[in-house]
């Protein structure tokens, strides 16, 4: 089944950016796609357009067979866990246990339910004792990780990550990593980490200005070659 369907996307921002220029792209069930580019390249842009956090410019959406619109963009937020690249956009209750909650709550689980699912949800993430500590008071990797049960604890059926790594202690990238790989979702995830993209992701798109220019296995797309030729080269992230 086809899980995301994007059509001939085009996105110009309000002041005429051209972010996203007629991009077309599909992700079957159960894959895990890495989505690569330079700074500005449009991941981001790419990947707000799937939570319906964006409006198309131009082409067509479609979520687990069904069109993204606003008809339907309720229904379609459910299956979609969007982890962002800054996990302050993410998390903004007063404390830890309540963010997580937030999301199986909207979806309508009772408060015990949503406790239920939140409290498994941090333990799979690794931080279940920070379950009543203030969000903006925790250091970056474990934002990140409480931003990620917050988006499991709601039962999604594609993750998309934006930047998961970034500005994680080596440490703490190699523990999101080997904890991502044990998270089997659809997945699409955003990234300058190279070595992320080597250990989570078969398959990886590689935009250029807006543009996709490469689309196939890993071990094909990030060769020496492309490595040492690509703008992708120019983050400091990895
Ligand atoms: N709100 C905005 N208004 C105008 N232009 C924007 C806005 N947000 C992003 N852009 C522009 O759109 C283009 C794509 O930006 P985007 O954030 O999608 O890139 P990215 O690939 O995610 O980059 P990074 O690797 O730095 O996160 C860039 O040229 C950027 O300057
Ligand atoms: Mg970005």
């Amino acid at each position: 089944m086809l899980t995301v369907d994007i059509d001939n996307l085009s996105y110009i921002y309000a002041d005429g950016t051209a972010a996203l220029t007629a991009v077309s792209l599909q992700i079957n069930t159960g894959e895990s796609v890495a989505l690569v580019g330079a700074n500005g390249a449009g991941k981001s842009t790419l990947l707000h357009h799937l939570n319906g956090l964006l409006t198309p410019t131009a082409g067509h959406i479609h979520i687990c067979d069904q069109p993204l619109n606003s008809k339907t963009l309720a229904r379609i937020r459910r299956h979609i866990g969007m982890v962002f690249q800054n996990p302050d956009d993410q998390l903004f209750m007063t404390n830890v246990i309540e963010d997580v909650c937030f999301g199986p709550l909207n979806l309508g689980l009772t408060p015990q339910q949503a406790l239920k699912v939140a409290r498994e949800a941090l333990d799979q993430v690794g931080v279940l004792s920070l379950q009543d500590r203030t969000p903006c008071r925790l250091s970056d990797g474990e934002k990140r990780r409480v931003a990620i049960a917050g988006v499991l604890a709601t039962s999604p059926e594609i993750l998309v990550l934006d930047e998961p790594t970034s500005g994680l202690d080596p440490w703490a990238r190699r523990q999101l990593i080997d904890l991502l790989k044990n998270i089997t979702h659809t997945r699409l995830i955003a990234t300058h980490d190279f070595d992320l993209v080597h250990a989570l992701c078969e398959r990886t798109i590689v935009l250029s200005e807006g543009k996709i220019v490469a689309d196939g296995p890993t071990a094909l797309i990030l060769t020496d070659d492309f490595l040492n030729s690509s703008p992708t080269t120019a983050s400091n992230d990895c």
